[in-house]
């Protein structure tokens, strides 16, 4: 659990940076609905710091600088803040993520929840823990399911398909959330608190970490076509238990 040891430490200290926000002031990435804070840049700027004193020949990718990334054989693929919108507007459901990889394999993840203090890691063959204690996937039923989802919020002209995937989801299963932070829904899926997850945009930044979670505690993870996923580009997710991952592609054979 090498990298496990060294970076928890880290990311809490992170997340420090994040419960200190007063008053938080805006950036618009793209326009008013794709924002960034002072503070996704500095937890950014204080975790490339922090990892590259650690790990100097690793590459990153990284949500806020997507300029300056630099590829190599072993990459961090990190977001500083996940559940930007809910941290602007005081909802206090984010998390920092973290994907440590090796070319198109994760070998850790580490997704971090400042304001509770949860703490969900993966190493690859080592399992997947909350705040150090083994978790897995639940083993629920379609009619017994939690469903979380994302609703593509930087690329709108998913959000039919995504509304018409939630209703036939909402026809035969128990519940559907909208929690706003891809990390933290895969992470919640990955120890049974949902019991699948989808969206039909994401970008690396915010599944890398959350994908290891979801396969070391059991579950399935896979774009809408049932194929793995390129840790390097936006992709469509899909994750869960083996009765809600094969349900919900076969909605999808229909919608798509
Ligand atoms: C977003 C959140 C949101 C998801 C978006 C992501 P950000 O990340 O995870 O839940 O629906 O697709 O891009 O912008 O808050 O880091």
């Amino acid at each position: 659990m090498q990298y496990i040891e060294k970076i928890s430490p880290i990311i809490k200290k992170a997340g420090e940076i994040i419960l200190g926000a007063k008053t938080i002031n805006l950036e618009e990435k793209t326009n008013y609905q794709n924002l960034v804070t002072e503070f996704d840049k500095k937890v950014q700027a204080y975790l490339v710091k922090e990892l590259k004193s650690i790990y100097p020949e690793y590459g990153f990718l990284n949500e806020e600088d997507t300029n300056n990334n630099e590829l190599k054989e072993y990459n961090f693929i990190i977001d500083p803040i996940d559940g930007t919108t809910n941290f602007i507007h005081g909802l206090q459901f984010s998390a920092i993520s973290i994907g440590i990889v090796q070319n198109q394999k994760v070998l850790a993840g580490l997704i971090y929840n400042p304001y509770n203090k949860e703490l969900f890691t993966a190493e690859l063959n080592h399992g997947a823990y909350l705040n150090n204690t083994p978790i897995t996937i639940s083993n629920r039923s379609f009619k017994e399911a939690n469903i979380g989802f994302g609703a593509s919020p930087y690329n709108r002209e998913y959000l039919s398909k995504t509304y018409q995937l939630v209703e036939k989801c909402m026809e035969t299963c128990r519940e559907t959330r909208r929690f706003g932070t891809a990390a933290l829904d895969l992470a919640y899926v990955a120890c049974g608190r949902f019991d699948g997850f989808f969206e039909f945009h994401l970008f690396p930044w915010d599944f890398a970490a959350g994908l290891l979670l979801i396969k070391e505690a059991g579950g399935i993870i896979t774009d809408f076509k049932g194929n793995d996923v390129d840790l390097y580009h936006p992709t469509t997710i899909l994750a869960g238990n083996h009765n809600i991952h094969p349900q919900i592609l076969s909605y999808l054979k229909a919608i798509l």
